[in-house]
């Protein structure tokens, strides 16, 4: 029988809708936060220490297909195409972040995937290293990639600096028999920094516990007002530490529930904004976030949209670490559900956890993609094994899930690296 969990579908209708620009923002509460109780329909199961690995050249983590901007993975003349962050795969697993790059892979049949190498030139990303976005194919062949300039330009290999900025190029996909490859993206642009007003600046986090955020831009227009947005991780903006807790943040609390004083140091935020140039993308103007976790969480990474009969998803991944004094729940992808793009979003189970990691492996999937197919892609991080941690580094099995109101039930285990696509471009 399926578990009931979260509010029903006509709440989720009735809740309140603003327009995408105006100042309002949705809360995700302790007191719904209290309420993750994983079980069988929201817990990843256990992957075997032997999985296959895509290629042995490079260290595969965070994973975005190749969309239009109905944020529907495609097929360009036959092959499904995937972008994900790459490190050479003879460097130690844990420090792949200060060198990533962006590399893609093609398949026939979207599960058994070649590796087409770098996305972009040598030498041309902003930033010191490239870190997750979204891959826009618009028309005529031509890609944008967004992605996260992280760190200063040309800094070279340092796990010190922590400044991020949004970041984008175009250039021109090809496929022949034989696969796949691109030219171009030799022009890159900084689209969006973090303002300070809405968006917590690097200069601002010093003291926050965990690393502050301004990445992993989403592209997608929404269906409504046909417009160009999109989502980014962020922090709510202010020094650290200087943030007070609100009732918003807080929700209707159990009796003898503390919320410590250092709670105010977790600020994560989910980020809005708009192309203000049309299919060109290239000029964008920050709104306020659409959801914040300030007292709940530190981190709301990867957010991405499921848009359904007129129902938003609002999904991100987040950790247990990330978590605020005083909350758990495992590492995994978490969700809302609004009646519109800006809305009171409610959390999906009640408590917004929709798949985390089991018990036994609690760092085993990371960053998760829920796509309009509910196919949930994601990486594997780390599993336990006989002798010791094994490194993943490479995509997970796939997992099927269905939503019913805001309940979420893990319905199937779909092969390793399964990233069908719902469309195709001749
Ligand atoms: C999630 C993440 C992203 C970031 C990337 C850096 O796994 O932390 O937020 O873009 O990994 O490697």
């Amino acid at each position: 029988a399926k578990q009931t969990r979260g509010v029903s579908s006509e709440v989720v209708a009735q809740a309140k809708k603003y327009a995408p620009g105006a100042n309002f923002t949705a809360t995700w509460k302790r007191a719904d936060a209290l309420k993750v109780r994983p079980d069988s329909t929201t817990t990843t199961p256990r992957i075997p220490e032997n999985f296959p690995v895509m290629t042995d050249k490079v260290w595969v983590w965070d994973t975005w297909p190749l969309t239009g901007l109905d944020t529907k993975p495609m097929t360009y003349k036959g092959w499904h195409v995937i972008f994900s962050l790459v490190a050479p795969r003879n460097i130690f697993f844990g420090d792949r972040h200060w060198e990533a790059r962006i590399g893609y892979f093609y398949s026939k049949d979207g599960r058994n995937w070649k590796y087409g190498g770098h996305l972009f030139p040598d030498g041309y990303s902003k930033g010191s290293r490239e870190w997750a976005g979204t891959a826009i194919y618009t028309s005529k062949g031509t890609v944008t990639q967004f992605y996260t300039a992280s760190g200063r330009d040309n800094g070279g290999i340092n796990n010190t600096d922590f400044l991020q900025r949004l970041a984008m190029s175009s250039g021109k996909i090809h496929a022949d028999s034989k696969g796949v490859y691109f030219t171009g993206f030799r022009k890159h642009k900084i689209i969006a920094q973090a303002d300070g007003k809405y968006y917590q600046t690097q200069e601002q986090s010093k003291g926050a516990p965990i690393i502050y955020a301004f990445r992993d831009p989403y592209v997608f227009r929404d269906p409504k007002d046909k417009k160009i947005y999109a989502l980014f991780e962020g922090n709510t903006a202010g020094v650290a530490g200087t943030y007070q807790c609100k009732a918003r943040d807080l929700g209707k609390l159990p009796p003898g529930h503390t919320v410590s004083s250092d709670a105010n140091l977790y600020t994560g935020n989910i980020g809005l904004m708009r192309a203000t140039n049309g299919t060109k993308m290239s000029k964008w103007k920050l709104l306020p976030p659409l959801l914040s976790t300030n007292c709940v969480n530190q981190q709301t990474e990867r957010p991405h949209m499921v848009i359904k009969n007129g129902t938003y998803y609002l999904f991100t991944i987040s950790h247990q670490f990330t978590y605020a004094p005083g909350l758990s729940g495992p590492d995994g992808v978490y969700g809302f559900a609004g009646p519109s793009l800006r809305s009171d979003y409610k959390p999906l189970n009640g408590s917004a956890l929709v798949l985390g990691n089991p018990p036994d492996a609690p760092i085993q999937n990371y960053s998760h993609e829920v796509m309009p197919n509910l196919i949930v892609q994601s990486f594997i991080d780390t599993v336990p094994g006989a002798n010791g941690p094994v490194y993943g580094g490479t995509l997970a099995p796939s997992l099927q899930l269905a939503i019913n109101g805001t309940n979420t039930y893990l319905t199937r285990v779909l092969p390793y690296a399964y990233i069908p696509s719902m469309k195709a471009v001749k």
